[in-house]
């Protein structure tokens, strides 16, 4: 069990998904991949910024035979805020050209869905081979519009959470647990 580092800022936290359950539920998604993209030398869009520490791992849980490349999008909902805008704005677009690629969306958490969605409708128009998506955490109960996760981490309850790259108004990513606060 991880005995996390956590900040002293009034509030208590609990841990949610100990950075041991992450790091073994990333390695059977880095072997699931590997499997399915045999051959195939997929693009990994990590969405900036929440994703960074997720697809690190990631990369490193594939065969490396796959040669996976990896890129980046930037996608921002929250702001200063813990309630989606619903209007996800773009702040950084790949450098890749995927037309014709294998495209995994990498994401660390999908709540209300709206992220996903721009996203993919954006992906989608540039006729990658094929586009898939890669989510480390769902909360499904706040979902409002129906995106597919085709490699999914954990579904989890619907608390806010910080941590492995999740933040609270751009603090607590670097935590290695993803915790949630109790009051
Ligand atoms: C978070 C998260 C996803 C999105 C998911 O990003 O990283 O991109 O929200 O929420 P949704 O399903 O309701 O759209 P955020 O806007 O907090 O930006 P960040 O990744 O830079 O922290």
């Amino acid at each position: 069990m991880s005995h996390e580092r956590l900040p002293n800022d009034g509030f208590r936290r609990e841990v949610l998904i100990p950075k041991e359950e992450i790091a073994q539920r990333v390695r059977e998604l880095g072997e699931q991949i590997s499997r399915d993209y045999e051959g195939r030398k997929p693009v990994l869009v990590g969405i900036l910024k929440g994703s960074f520490i997720f697809l690190a791992d990631l990369l490193r849980e594939l065969d490396p035979n796959l040669q996976a490349e990896i890129d980046f999008m930037a996608v921002s909902s929250y702001g200063s805020k813990q309630e989606s805008s619903r209007q996800p704005k773009i702040g950084k677009d790949l450098n890749t050209d995927i037309e014709g690629r294998h495209v995994i969306v990498v994401e660390d958490i999908v709540d209300t869905g709206y992220s996903f969605k721009v996203l993919l409708d954006i992906l989608k128009a540039r006729n990658p081979a094929s586009l898939k998506t890669c989510a480390l955490v769902s909360k499904p109960d706040r979902r409002e519009v129906e995106v597919p996760i085709d490699y999914l981490g954990f579904t989890i309850k619907d608390v806010w959470v910080e941590g492995y790259g999740l933040d609270t108004n751009q603090d607590n990513r670097g935590l290695k647990d993803i915790v949630f606060r109790t009051v």
